[in-house]
């Protein structure tokens, strides 16, 4: 017999339905409905220690670590599902199973999957309560490590059901971790989740649904995020005429007092996080954040597009995060934090890699074993080990960002790891061209997903490409028509950054950070019409003085500087060539115009 551990707050029928129906699949031993409250977090923390789940971390206040499983520790692309009606409606780079097949088959699985868990109800919104760019979710999960993620990472609670009363619109998100107990058997102390070729991330993008199994971590539990927020809202926005987009806000101001929001579209572990957060290196310029991966966009009455973040805390990459390289991101994670497969340090700390100090002694690493940095052959913290941390508590949050309008943006960036070809910064000529820089954004592959493969270089278009929820030539239609909503004048500008170049013997060109302030100045001065330029074959490029580089000439030398903004004629045909690879992928849905674009560059580099 399920308990029910509290009563319904809410009279919305068809939520009301929609839990009395998986409460009949899953069959849990407890249901309760989540308040978003201080006390709730704190009570699940707790008994997540108490059953050895998680760790208390004496030197961080009000924290947790938790060791995920080892097959379980960042999203599994292999096993996400865009179950749309048709085949060619999810696109090449989606995977696909026919939806009523994808749900036979899950229901299965769903079939009695809460035994021995308790079935939490968490209402959410994704964007300030009662926005009017927001967007309401329910998530129904077997996990209390979901539950206080989501209580970061969104705005959950009864507020949410006030203004969702008794008819609203939800997206229902169904979450368990594809693990029942059996009678008498607990987790001890063991991170719950299925084998891999048992976990699905699921989406339904015509009846907006998100099934989700077997996975505890991230973008694959937390279902507000990348599933609600991109895949699903992406699928919206291409509707109603809006967008859904992979990206970090920041709010910049000159030392005039001159205030600019840009967002920037990077692919995962591609520095959004980083730069939302930059302490910039020249002088009186601000930067202050407004989000660090996820902007929706919408046109407002003065033909702009305002951004709102939809999030309400950042599930940030720990390692190479120190008070080097990301002070605002470090105090952040100083308190109420929830830490994932970090180490531990013998006083209650949590270390990784690139924290910026030696491990201090003996460390217990994110798989639960000894670690001594003598004898270690393996990395002490998961390189995709995370910490979740309110946005509130980021020293250089904008007063604005919750915000419920909405900040006007003005510049548009691109950008991903490549260590050859593509300079510092290049700006496009127009927007065609710029949504064309947005299509061909590529990057070495990182840590943040589990099965693709490290070093190699991935398109990954408008850095979308996990997270797109529907065909992608589409998707760049859709950027397409979006230019046409409106004026150039009242358009973000668009720009294609990267702070990735290497030398030949394989050391950083640039040294990125705090020192990208100054790429963002540049950036600043085109969009009021300032800013030295030159016109390329593949862009507007800065005039090799245009950077200011006061206080880095020893860093970056003026030969350095020429070598981070030339033009690699004979790389940017093999791009080309690449490219050409990459567009055939998308057959006949591709716009004619993306083919226009890359025919014009390669006859201006032919030229
Ligand atoms: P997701 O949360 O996965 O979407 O990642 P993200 O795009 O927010 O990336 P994040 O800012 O967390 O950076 C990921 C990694 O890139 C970290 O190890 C950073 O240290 C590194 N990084 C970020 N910015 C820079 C930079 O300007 N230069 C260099 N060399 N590395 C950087
Ligand atoms: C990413 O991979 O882009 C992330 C982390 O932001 S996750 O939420 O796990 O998708
Ligand atoms: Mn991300």
């Amino acid at each position: 017999m399920t308990k029910y551990l509290n009563a319904a707050p809410t009279q919305h029928a068809k939520l009301l339905a929609w839990v009395e129906e998986w409460v009949a699949i899953c069959k849990p031993d407890a249901v309760y409905w989540c308040d978003g409250s201080a006390a709730e977090y704190d009570k699940l923390a707790d008994e997540m220690v108490e059953s050895g789940l998680a760790t208390r971390l004496a030197k961080k206040p009000h924290s947790v670590l938790f060791r995920s499983d080892a097959s379980d520790v960042a999203r599994v692309e292999a096993r996400t599902y865009i179950a749309s009606a048709k085949k060619e409606d999810a696109g090449p780079t989606n995977n696909w199973i026919d939806p009523v097949e994808l749900k036979k088959t899950m229901l299965g699985l769903y079939d009695g999957c809460m035994k021995g868990r308790t079935f939490y109800v968490i209402p959410f919104s994704m964007g300030p309560v009662g926005s009017n760019i927001a967007k309401i979710g329910v998530e129904i999960t077997d996990s209390a490590y979901v539950v206080i993620n989501m209580h970061t990472m969104t705005r959950v609670g009864t507020k949410v059901l006030e203004v969702l009363g008794n008819d609203g619109e939800f997206v229902p998100c169904i979450h368990s971790v594809g693990k029942p107990l059996a009678e008498c058997e607990s987790d001890n102390g063991i991170w719950p989740c299925a084998p891999l070729d048992k976990k699905y991330i699921a989406h339904f993008p015509e009846t907006r649904e998100i099934w989700s199994y077997g996975s505890g971590y991230g973008g694959n539990a937390l279902l507000g995020k990348k599933c609600l927020a991109l895949r699903i809202a992406s699928v919206q926005a291409r509707d109603e005429g809006w967008m859904a987009e992979h990206m970090l806000i920041l709010k910049l101001t000159s030392p005039e007092g001159e205030v600019k929001y840009v967002t920037g579209a990077f692919p995962s572990a591609c520095g959004k996080t980083n730069l939302a957060m930059l302490i910039p290196t020249i002088k009186d310029w601000k930067v202050e954040t407004i989000g660090d991966d996820i902007a929706w966009m919408k046109f407002g009455a003065d033909g702009r597009l305002y951004a709102i973040n939809p999030e309400a805390g950042f599930f940030g990459v720990a390692p190479g995060t120190s008070m080097q390289s990301n002070p605002n991101a470090m105090m952040s994670a100083s308190k109420d934090t929830i830490f994932t497969n970090v180490a531990l340090t013998e006083d209650g700390d949590v270390w990784w890699e690139g924290i910026g100090y030696d491990a201090p002694g003996t460390l217990i690493d994110w798989k639960g074993n000894k670690w001594d940095a003598a004898t270690a052959t393996e990395k002490a913290a998961h390189p995709n080990a995370r910490f979740t941390a309110k946005a509130s508590n980021c020293p250089a949050i904008a007063p604005e960002w919750e915000d419920p309008a909405g900040v006007p943006i003005s510049a548009f960036l691109f950008g991903g790891r490549r260590p050859s070809t593509v300079p510092l910064v290049h700006q496009s000529n127009s927007w065609e061209h710029g949504v064309f820089m947005g299509s061909i954004v590529g990057s070495e592959v990182t840590a943040a997903a589990l099965d693709v493969k490290a070093g190699t270089i991935r398109r990954d278009p408008f850095a979308m490409l996990p997270f797109c929820g529907y065909h992608m030539a589409d998707y760049f239609k859709h950027w397409l028509e979006i230019g046409e909503k409106s004026t150039a004048d009242k358009l973000p500008k668009i720009f294609y950054v990267n702070w990735f170049r290497k030398t030949a013997d394989g050391k950083w060109l640039w040294p990125g950070f705090g020192d990208n302030s100054r790429v963002l100045k540049w950036i600043f001065e085109r969009c009021n019409g300032t800013g030295k330029a030159v016109e390329t074959p593949i862009g507007f490029m800065p005039t090799v003085d245009a950077i200011d580089r006061t206080g880095l000439e020893d860093e970056v030398t003026a030969e350095d500087m020429a070598e981070l903004l030339s033009l690699d004629k004979e790389g940017w045909l093999k791009e080309v060539e690449s490219i050409k690879e990459h567009y055939a992928k998308f057959g006949d849905r591709m716009p004619k115009a993306l083919y226009d674009q890359l025919a014009a560059l390669e006859a201006r580099l032919n030229a």
